[in-house]
């Protein structure tokens, strides 16, 4: 393979200015992401230490192996949601290793609002469940919720999409064969009732935990019998007598050294294989991905700057480097796995498409994991383009992305437009995770250029009604808002908070991550892909 070359200035006023701008946008995350974990009430914390439980970070800290990655999933869902405070969406998510096994975890923080369900908590635990299912990982719920918060109830009770669907899929999973072990820490009420309920290892924490499905006042509503909850769904009610809960446990120090316990019984299946090396660092240091992407998200720079950072000793066998140029395809190994990259170099036009199109099916052929680095604009248009066809190229793009079978990831380093989104793996193709950088930005289209089509509309509008075109402080009272909205939706932090991502990466991290990640994914079997495509519009 060949070495990438890198051809960047680190004295050059640019690079400086970028890598200022880069770091600038990184320490913002690394506080956003200590509030998400740290931001708590008082009054929230007094109430959880009288309880004699441990806060979230305690119960992460006893279940997880020490020293080992904890891969955080969407730790900023609902950002900026429901008063600003319902940080992660109410919950810690990830994938840890407990007892040397890789496994998700999704642990209820009572700290948030009694831990119930908002909205984007469905979101993110039905996000939580896909992973598990597409990786095939064990899962680990600690629970600790009040269940739906009541204010909301109508947007997360009956759609195929709200709260229902997390006990659905949690049969599918047990059909899957997928392990879900859950401790009771807290309150699991009505529907959440069914969490441990459908999980295949119960455990149950003497005191908080408590399994109902109608709580002590909805029962002396309904029936008027006066029960405390210990009495109703207690540890010794499930452990002793109705059989709900299979593990008693003193405290939540006890129960999670029986989830642990628990997990180093679960069978251990083979991971898949798929080419392998030994893991070597890349030439150049990571943190230089600051200094090289553009501060400005419209100046155009080398995609393979960033692969030689991401990749083993920064080697890189460029896929049919002289056709299609827009588009960088080649093969590269991370972590010693070895994997299929797709980076943008500008616009695509349709030779990178056909070249995306292919490279994709030569990777799914051989099991090559894929990587996608979004920094797209769209596909080219104009009336030269549309009669070369740029339309069913860009289709069969698409097409192969939709139907790869292999582990697909996605990062968006830039920006990430229009059906570009899509050719390139945005989150409705179904890569295994995707990311965003700090500075990337997300839309149909830029605010300038919705704005810009809007104007035009209506001038169409008012012509064809014989009238005068619009004035131009009309135009710029249409053209203004638009391009507000687009910046405040456009941006990584709205994505994340939207659960458009898997959460908000440091530059300088995103090796490792995606080492992980592709790890992840081997737990899944490769062998039962099925390889098959649509039909391809020539
Ligand atoms: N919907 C909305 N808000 C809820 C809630 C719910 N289901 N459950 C709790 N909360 C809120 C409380 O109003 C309180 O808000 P505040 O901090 O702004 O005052 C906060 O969550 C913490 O509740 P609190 O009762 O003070 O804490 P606790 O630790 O003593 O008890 C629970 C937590 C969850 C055990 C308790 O609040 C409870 O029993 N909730 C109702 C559970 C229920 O019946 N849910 C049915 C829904 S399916």
């Amino acid at each position: 393979m060949n070495i990438i070359e890198s051809r960047i200035d680190r004295d050059s006023e640019e690079y400086r200015k970028n890598h200022d701008a880069m770091k600038a946008l990184v320490d913002d995350l690394k506080a956003e992401l200590k509030r998400a974990r740290e931001d708590r009430s008082e009054k929230a914390r007094k109430r959880n230490a009288e309880l004699g439980k441990l806060t979230v970070q305690e119960r992460l800290d006893r279940l997880l192996d020490p020293d080992t990655p904890w891969l955080e999933i969407a730790p900023m869902a609902a950002r900026d949601m429901y008063g600003g405070r319902v940080h992660g969406a109410g919950s810690r998510c990830g994938i840890g290793v407990v007892n040397g096994r890789e496994v998700m975890v999704n642990a209820s923080d009572p700290m948030i609002k009694g831990g119930t369900i908002y909205p984007m908590g469905v979101k993110k635990a039905l996000r939580i469940q896909t992973i598990a299912m597409e990786n095939r990982l064990p899962t680990v719920n600690l629970v600790d919720s009040g269940g739906a918060f009541l204010p909301l109830q109508s947007e997360i009770f009956p759609d195929v999409d709200d709260g229902g669907r997390i006990f659905y899929n949690q049969a599918i999973m047990s059909k899957m064969n997928i392990p879900q072990v859950t401790a009771v820490m807290g309150l699991c009420t009505a529907g959440g009732a069914y969490i441990p309920a459908m999980s295949d290892h119960v455990v149950h924490v003497n005191g908080t935990g408590a399994i109902f499905l109608g709580g002590p006042p909805l029962v002396k509503a309904a029936t008027g019998e006066e029960v405390t909850a210990e009495e109703l769904g207690g540890a010794m009610v499930h452990c002793r007598e109705s059989g709900v809960s299979d593990y008693y446990a003193e405290d939540d120090a006890e129960a999670i050294e029986i989830v642990r316990d628990i997990v180093g019984i679960l069978p251990q299946p083979e991971k898949s294989r798929i080419p392998t090396r030994p893991p070597q660092d890349p030439l150049y240091d990571q943190e230089e991905l600051y200094g090289i992407v553009p501060r400005r998200i419209t100046t155009p720079y080398d995609c393979r700057e960033v692969i030689a950072r991401l990749v083993d000793g920064s080697e890189f066998l460029e896929f049919k480097a002289l056709y299609g140029p827009t588009l960088v395809c080649g093969w590269a190994y991370i972590h010693g796995y070895q994997v299929g990259i797709l980076g943008n170099n500008g616009i695509l036009f349709s030779n990178s498409a056909l070249k995306a199109t292919q490279f994709i099916q030569l990777c799914d052929r051989q099991g090559i994991p894929l990587l996608f680095l979004q920094n797209i604009n769209g596909y080219i248009i104009g009336r030269e383009y549309e009669r070369g066809g740029i339309t069913k190229d860009g289709h069969k793009m698409v097409h192969a992305v939709s139907t790869a079978t292999v582990p697909k990831f996605t990062v968006i380093i830039g920006a990430s437009f229009g059906a570009g989104n899509y050719g390139m793996c945005g989150r409705a193709y179904g890569p295994r995770f995707l990311w965003t950088w700090p500075n990337a930005k997300i839309g149909v289209m830029g605010g300038e250029q919705a704005a810009d089509v809007l104007v035009s509309i209506k001038n169409d509008q008012m012509i064809r009604e014989g009238q005068d075109p619009l004035p131009q402080e009309f135009i710029d009272a249409i053209r203004q808002p638009i391009i507000d909205q687009a910046e405040k939706e456009g941006n990584a932090y709205y994505s994340t908070a939207n659960l458009w991502d898997d959460g908000i990466l440091d530059p300088a991290l995103t090796r490792d991550v995606l080492g992980l990640a592709l790890s992840v994914s081997l737990n899944a079997p490769m062998n039962e892909r099925d390889q098959g495509h649509g039909t391809f519009r020539m």
